[in-house]
């Protein structure tokens, strides 16, 4: 986050207090914090065995003995398809609408409760007779179509556990998360809608298996691009032919409380990307509480609309978990915010009558360019309240979202969480929170967070830090696909038993939180977190580069941008013009991480700024990307580069 934009979040003295009506009917009551504060631990069991069906009771809450692993309600024994699908339909609500899905052309679809349980069942059927069993690791590379509900909630029937690869991702980084967990079989689709066309996702699960000996055995393939595909025999199946035979009973059976139920890889700021793993009964307990509590879920009433795609954690708690534990009744939509016209978001709230919408900042943001008229032409007032998650919300989107989407009235929830936290960690809750723009505030209950400086201590009131979680909570993460050390090294050596986020943060006068983007090599572009090393490997790996550095710039819309510069190979400089050589390699990333990690901008320069260890200064070339002075040179080898590459740049 930019200097300026900082600036803004913290002289932001608006306030919005709950209104009246809405707090009368909230969900979440003032004795939530009460209880949570007066016995943690206690709080948590009750939250689990409240909104969540044990087919073994637990006894025991936190085992904490091997920390930073935590066993949460270790000795109970659970299904998490069950909780999300069976036990509603026995509860009596199998009529309920799941999941109203909405394709990008237009097409519909839409699943009952009891429809999407039959679904599942046969979807368990088909994988168990594939081999899928217990702690099997299954790819699932699918857009946001419901076979992507279907095979998330068919591996977690199973106890096997699923690695869900975002659609968008390149091959090479598909083959990457394949091989780290060791896959036995990938979901995945012939193509997808985007922007009104096809998009290939069968060649790419290709060109990823074919690149050398594979864990991979099967492929099964949903028919959705219709777009022509290759096949090998033997090893891949359609899915609908599969699933055609099998039988529509499956008896869920219960596993044990800290079963792994997903991997989901994340950028960090060294090395491969992070295979996050998570279990079964502590996540699922806090994303359905949080579920209810932050989006005030009343299920018999709200339609619910998350954008985001299954493919990254927003997806996972708070388009499958948490909502389908809750038996709410939600909104699917496969395509982007702009196809065919760029109504088509609030053409969906209309049609649909959306009550609690949640969305990232960047989204916003791009609304507002397009201007209110757009969202106006809608009748928008079935919305009751708003979500924002990602990145922090500058108070100009908050106070529009709130005006234009909201109608003037509908509270927002910012929402401050991890792809490692699992569940929501920090978030207004609506009808008791007074309102902030820009700040996510108050830790939930049961939740407990700090803001330390670098020596560890307490930074108190009106001052900035580093924000830390000082107590385990139920959702987090259980360490690191295959690398305790690394799970131990990135989130709790830095402060004693202390879990350590990566993000800034500053305590206003109330002692609420603000979020100011993370203090590491990690950019975050719309709201997805990319590793600045991740797109120097891409970039040197091709046969023009010398070495690359990369910085994470901001942007108006996406929040940051990705901004390259490099030094090409002496011999190969001659061939290319500068702007060639950055068409080139934007693509390049495209091709070997995926579209959303294209540099917005490749500057060819002759030096990179180094400190004396050689440790390349990626501040400075910050400062440069922004536009901005350049700020402390002192341990900065040759002050030139600097120069050189500012004028490079005009
Ligand atoms: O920097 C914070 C930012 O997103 C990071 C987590 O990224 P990821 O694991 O991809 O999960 C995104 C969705 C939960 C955080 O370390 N972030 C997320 N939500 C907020 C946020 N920053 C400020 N305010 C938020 N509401």
């Amino acid at each position: 986050m930019s200097s300026t934009s900082i600036d803004s979040l913290l002289h932001e003295k608006r306030r919005f207090a709950p209104d009246p009506d809405f707090a009368a009917n909230a969900v979440a009551g003032t004795e939530l914090y009460e209880r949570a504060a007066d016995d943690r631990l206690a709080f948590w069991a009750e939250q689990a065995r409240d909104l969540v069906h044990w087919h073994r009771p637990f006894t025991e809450t936190l085992d904490w003995s091997k920390a930073p692993v935590a066993r949460w309600f270790g000795d109970g024994e659970l299904n998490v398809a069950y909780n999300c699908l069976d036990r509603h339909v026995l509860a009596g609500h199998g009529d309920r609408v799941a999941i109203h899905w909405e394709g990008e052309p237009g097409d519909t679809r839409s699943l009952t409760y009891a429809e999407l349980t039959v679904e599942v069942k046969r979807a368990a059927n088909l994988l168990a007779s594939l081999g899928v069993g217990q702690g099997d690791r299954v790819a699932i590379y699918l857009p946001v179509i419901p076979e992507a509900v279907i095979a998330m909630l068919a591996v977690a029937r199973l106890g096997a556990v699923h690695s869900v690869v975002f659609g968008g991702f390149a091959a090479e980084s598909l083959r990457a998360r394949i091989d780290d967990a060791g896959a036995k079989l990938v979901i995945t689709a012939d193509g997808a809608y985007r922007k009104g066309k096809v998009l290939p996702l069968k060649p790419a699960v290709d060109a990823a298996l074919a690149a050398g000996e594979t864990t991979v055995e099967k492929v099964l393939v949903v028919r959705r691009g219709e777009n022509e595909i290759d096949w090998t025999a033997g090893r891949d199946l359609w899915w609908h032919d599969e699933i055609a035979p099998m039988s529509d009973e499956h008896d869920a059976r219960g596993f044990e409380a800290e079963n792994p139920l997903f991997i989901l890889y994340t950028s960090g700021t060294t090395g491969k990307p992070k295979g996050i793993l998570h279990t079964s009964g502590g996540y699922l307990t806090q994303v359905a509480f949080t579920h209810k509590n932050v989006f005030d879920l009343k299920p018999e009433s709200d339609v619910y609309w998350c954008t985001a795609d299954v493919g990254w954690i927003t997806g996972h708690s708070y388009v499958v978990y948490g909502p389908l534990a809750n038996g709410a009744t939600q909104l699917l939509y496969e395509g982007t915010p702009d196809t065919p016209h760029p109504g088509r978001w609030w053409e969906l709230i209309e049609k649909y009558k959306v009550s609690i919408f949640y969305t990232a900042p960047t989204a916003i943001r791009s609304f507002m360019k397009l201007g209110r008229e757009i969202p106006q032409k809608f009748d928008l007032s079935s919305l009751r309240l708003l979500g924002s998650v990602g990145e922090p919300i500058n108070p100009e989107a908050w106070v529009w979202y709130r005006e234009i989407i909201g109608g003037g009235t509908a509270p927002i929830v910012d929402t401050w969480w991890q792809t490692e936290t699992g569940a929501i960690m920090i978030s207004a809750l609506p009808g008791i929170t007074t309102t902030k723009p820009g700040a996510a505030q108050v830790p939930l209950p049961g939740i407990s967070v700090d803001v330390l400086d670098e020596e560890g201590a307490h930074v108190g009131k009106e001052a900035g830090g580093l924000l830390v979680l000082t107590e385990p909570w139920p959702s987090m993460l259980r360490g690191i696909w295959g690398d305790e050390q690394r799970y131990k090294d990135t989130y709790w050596s830095k402060f004693a038993n202390t879990y350590f986020a990566g993000d800034g943060a500053h305590l206003d006068e109330d002692g609420d939180v603000w979020l100011l983007g993370r203090v590491d090599d990690v950019m975050n572009i719309s709201g997805h977190r990319l590793s600045t090393m991740e797109i120097e490997s891409a970039l040197v790996s091709h046969e023009l580069t010398a070495e690359a550095a990369v910085v994470g710039a901001h942007d108006d819309t996406t929040g940051q941008a990705v901004v390259a510069f490099v030094i090409l190979k002496g011999r190969l400089a001659g061939t290319v013009t500068p702007q060639e050589a950055s068409d080139l390699l934007r693509a390049h990333v495209a091709e070997q991480i995926g579209a959303i990690a294209r540099p917005r901008q490749v500057f060819v320069v002759e030096e990179l700024p180094k400190t004396r260890s050689g440790k390349i200064m990626r501040r400075l070339l910050q400062d440069v990307a922004e536009g901005r002075e350049v700020g402390d040179t002192t341990t900065l080898t040759d002050t030139s580069v600097i120069r050189i590459i500012s004028d490079t740049m005009k």
